[in-house]
C-alpha cells in the first residue's frame, strides 16, 4: 500500500472502531461479532505501529491505557463546578417548587426529573469534535487533568464526526461510575488477592479515575452518564432536548430523564425510582431535578454555592433495628483483628443481614455497645452492613454484659498490641498464628502473584488443617501420594495441582516479590523495587536509606522491606523457595530492556514527535532508569523537543541553560 492508501485505510478504521464501539457502550445494540471487532482493531493497531506518523491521541487504540506512571496537573474548570442543594424531605422538595414558581412569577414551567448518579463528576472538552480534555470537579474551580483515564473509558466519544452538528466548542459534564457487575467482579478479585475491598462503586471508581496508571484503568471498565451541557453554542433552549441531542451524538444520557408538569409528576417520579433503582446496572443515590427551560434557569440564576434552578433529592439509605447478640473477632492476613457483630436476622436492600462491622475498638466504645442492645443497622453504597446508632431507651433489665475489646488474640493466644496512631489492634504472632500464616499462603497463590489457580482457600485451608503446607515454600514440597486420594479422580486434580505448582516456578521476578507479601509491598512497589535492584540480595542487603533512593519507594515501604529482611525466618523461607528455583533476579530479557543510562536524570519531554508517541518516550526513559517530568526547573537535565516545542518551555530552557536533545539524539543516547 502506498503513502496515501495507508492514510486512508487508517481513517476508515478509526471512523469504523468509533462507530462499532458507540454501538456497543452506549447503545448496547452491537452490529459485528466481538471477533470482528477485534480483528478491526487489530488491523489498525498494526498500521499505527508501523506508520507512528499517524499517530493521533484520539484514535481508538488509545483506550487501552499506557501502564506507565503519570503525575495529573491542575487544570482550571472553564466555568466552575459547583454543586447541588441537597434535601432528604418531599416537604422540601415542595418548598424548592414553590421558591421556583415565585421566581418566575407565574410563567408555566417544566421540571426534568433525572437520577442522580452516584459517582464522581468529571467535565469534558470537545473542539472540533474531538475531545481535548476531562477534569475532575477537584474544588470546583480547579481539577485534575485525567483526560489519559478518562479515553479509556469506551462509552465516551473520543472523536464526534461533523454530520453529528454537534458544535465546534463545548463542555459536557457527567458521572463517572463503576457499574455493579465490574464493582462486584474487581472485589472478588481482590479478596482473591488479599487486597483490601473497596467499600462501594463510588470509591472504587474515585480510586480507579485517580490510579496513575491508565492500564489499570482500561481493565477496571467504568462507565459514565452525562448530564449536563455547557457552551456558548448551545443548541435548543431546553435542557432535555439539549441531552437528547447529546445522547445522538454519541454520548450515553441517563434514559431515566423524564419532563414533569406539575409537583405531583415529580413526586411520582421520586416513588418510582426510590424502588425501581435497586435494578439499574449503577449506583444512585438520589434524584436530580432541574427547571428544564435555559432561559428561566439564566433568571432564576444562583445562589454562592449551588444554582437555584436545580435541586437534588436524596433516597434515606435503608436502616433496620434489630438485636445485638454477639460479638466475634476476625485474624486477618496482616494480623489486624476486626470485631463483628452478630444480630438476629433483618431485610436490608434486598438482601439478609446477619453480621455488621464494628471497625475497631473505639467505634465500640462509641456506643458503650452491650450484648442484647437494640441497634440501628444501615446499608448504605457500603457492601458490609455498619451499626449506625444504639437505642438506648429499649434498655431493660435484660441487657448483657457491656462489649469489651479482647486482649489476646482469638486464634493463637498472643496478647495484642495496637501501634501507635493506628485504630486497629493486631496479633504480633506472623510466625505461627494460623490464620496468618494461610492468609499468606493465599495471597501467595493469588492471581496477581504467583496465580498457582488450580488451588483455591479451601483447599489451602485443608492442607494446612492436615498439616501439609505452613508457608509458601512447604507448596513446593507437596508430594503427590500426600494429596491424592484413592479414586482416580482426584489422582487428576492432584495433578492439576502439582502441575500449577510446577509452572509458578517460571512467574517473573517481580511478582514473586509481591507475592511475598511483605507489608506495603504492592503490585507497583514490587516492580519498582525488582526493577532497581534486579535480584532478591541487592535488595535484601539495601539499607533503608538507599531504598528511600528508589523513586516511588518512601519511609513506610523501606522501613517494612527492612522489617521483613530482618526475620530470619523469611530468610529461610526465602533460601528454600530459591533452591526450588523460583525466579529471584530479573531475567537477561527484562534486564536487556532495561538500562541505567539515563540513571538520575529528570527529563522534559515536549513537542510533537515522529518516531514514537509521546507515551512511548516516556517508556524509553524510565526502561533506562531516567525519569519523566513534567515541568521545566532548574534540576531538569535535559529537555527531549520534537516539532512545535511550546515557546513558553522554549524560553524557560534557555533561560536555565538547560539542553535541548532532538528525537534522533535522544534515540542515539540511549542505543549507548
Ligand atoms: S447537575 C449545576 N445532574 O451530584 C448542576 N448532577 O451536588 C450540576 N450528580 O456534583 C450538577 N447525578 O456529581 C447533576 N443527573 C445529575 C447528577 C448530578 C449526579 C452529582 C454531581 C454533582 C452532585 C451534586
Amino acid at each position: 500500500m502506498n503513502k496515501e492508501g495507508v492514510e486512508s485505510r487508517i481513517q476508515i478504521l478509526r471512523k469504523q472502531l468509533h462507530e462499532h464501539n458507540y454501538r456497543y457502550y452506549v447503545l448496547n445494540e452491537p452490529s459485528i461479532s466481538d471477533l470482528e471487532f477485534d480483528q478491526l482493531m487489530r488491523e489498525l493497531q498494526d498500521l499505527e505501529k508501523a506508520h507512528p506518523e499517524c499517530f493521533d491521541p484520539n484514535s481508538p487504540t488509545q483506550r487501552v491505557g499506557s501502564d506507565l506512571n503519570h503525575e495529573f496537573t491542575q487544570v482550571t474548570h472553564r466555568r466552575p463546578m459547583l454543586s447541588l442543594a441537597n434535601t432528604y424531605s418531599e416537604e422540601e422538595v415542595r418548598e424548592w417548587y414553590e421558591r421556583v414558581e415565585e421566581g418566575l412569577q407565574g410563567q408555566p414551567f417544566e421540571v426534568c426529573c433525572e437520577m442522580k448518579y452516584d459517582g464522581l463528576s468529571i467535565s469534558l472538552w470537545y473542539e472540533g469534535g474531538r475531545l481535548t480534555k476531562a477534569v475532575t470537579r477537584g474544588d470546583g474551580v480547579q481539577g485534575d487533568d485525567v483526560t489519559e483515564n478518562i479515553k479509556t473509558i469506551r462509552s465516551i466519544p473520543l472523536v464526534l464526526p461533523p454530520e453529528t452538528g454537534c458544535p465546534d466548542d463545548f463542555e459536557i459534564r457527567g458521572e463517572v461510575l463503576m457499574p455493579w457487575d465490574s464493582f462486584e467482579k474487581l472485589n472478588r478479585e481482590r479478596e482473591a488477592a488479599e487486597e483490601p475491598l473497596f467499600a462501594n462503586p463510588r470509591n472504587a471508581a474515585s480510586g480507579t479515575l485517580k490510579s496513575k496508571n491508565s492500564a489499570v484503568v482500561a481493565q477496571r471498565r467504568l462507565d459514565a452518564y452525562l448530564y449536563y451541557l455547557l457552551g456558548d453554542e448551545i443548541p435548543t433552549t431546553s435542557h432535555y432536548d439539549n441531552m437528547q441531542l447529546a445522547g445522538r451524538w454519541g454520548f450515553k444520557i441517563g434514559p431515566q430523564m423524564k419532563l414533569a408538569k406539575t409537583l405531583q409528576d415529580i413526586y411520582d417520579y421520586i416513588h418510582y425510582w426510590d424502588k425501581e433503582r435497586k435494578n439499574l446496572p449503577v449506583a444512585t443515590d438520589g434524584i436530580v431535578l432541574k427547571v428544564n427551560s435555559i432561559a428561566q434557569q439564566r433568571s432564576l440564576g444562583m445562589t454562592a454555592k449551588s444554582p437555584r434552578w436545580a435541586i437534588a433529592y436524596k433516597f434515606m439509605a435503608e436502616k433496620q433495628t434489630t438485636i445485638l447478640r454477639s460479638v466475634t473477632f476476625q485474624v486477618g492476613r496482616t494480623g489486624a483483628i476486626t470485631p463483628v457483630a452478630n444480630m438476629d436476622a433483618v431485610q436490608l436492600s434486598g438482601t439478609i443481614v446477619r453480621r455488621a462491622t464494628l471497625n475497631n475498638e473505639d467505634f465500640i466504645r462509641k456506643f458503650d455497645l452491650h450484648i442484647g442492645d437494640r441497634v440501628m443497622v444501615e446499608k448504605g453504597g457500603e457492601i458490609i452492613p455498619k451499626i449506625v446508632d444504639v437505642d438506648l431507651d429499649a434498655r431493660d433489665e435484660n441487657l448483657g454484659p457491656r462489649v469489651e475489646f479482647i486482649t489476646k488474640c482469638p486464634e493463637c493466644g498472643t496478647p495484642l498490641v495496637r501501634y501507635e496512631g493506628e485504630a486497629a489492634h493486631y496479633c504480633p504472632n506472623d510466625a505461627s498464628c494460623p490464620p496468618q500464616l494461610k492468609g499468606r499462603i493465599e495471597h501467595f497463590i493469588s492471581r496477581k502473584a504467583m496465580n498457582i489457580d488450580s488451588l483455591g482457600p479451601e483447599t489451602i485451608a485443608e492442607y494446612f488443617r492436615r498439616g501439609i503446607i505452613r508457608d509458601p515454600a512447604d507448596l513446593y514440597e507437596i508430594r503427590r501420594d500426600q494429596i491424592s486420594g484413592a479414586r482416580g479422580q482426584k489422582d487428576k486434580s492432584a495433578s492439576r495441582i502439582l502441575m500449577g505448582i510446577e509452572d509458578s516456578k517460571n512467574v517473573p521476578f517481580p511478582r514473586v516479590l509481591y507475592a511475598l507479601g511483605i507489608r506495603f509491598v504492592g503490585e507497583t512497589a514490587a516492580k519498582t523495587l525488582a526493577r532497581y535492584f534486579k535480584n532478591i540480595d541487592a535488595l535484601a542487603t539495601a539499607s533503608e536509606e538507599q531504598l528511600l533512593e528508589v523513586n516511588g519507594i518512601g519511609q513506610v515501604i523501606a522501613q517494612s522491606v527492612r522489617t521483613w529482611f530482618a526475620n530470619p525466618q523469611n530468610i529461610w523461607m526465602l533460601e528454600r523457595l530459591r533452591s526450588y528455583g523460583l525466579q529471584f533476579e530479573l531475567s537477561e530479557e527484562e534486564l536487556t530492556e532495561h538500562t541505567d543510562r539515563l540513571a538520575g536524570q529528570s527529563i522534559v519531554i515536549s513537542g510533537v514527535f515522529a518516531h514514537h508517541s509521546r507515551d512511548e518516550y516516556k517508556a524509553l526513559i524510565e526502561k533506562h532508569g531516567g525519569k519523566n517530568v513534567g515541568s521545566i526547573s532548574a534540576k531538569t537535565s535535559f529537555i527531549l523537543a520534537g516539532e512545535n516545542m511550546g515557546p513558553a518551555k522554549l524560553e524557560k530552557a534557555q533561560k536555565l541553560g538547560i539542553r535541548i536533545v532532538n528525537e534522533n539524539e535522544f534515540l542515539e543516547l540511549i542505543k549507548g
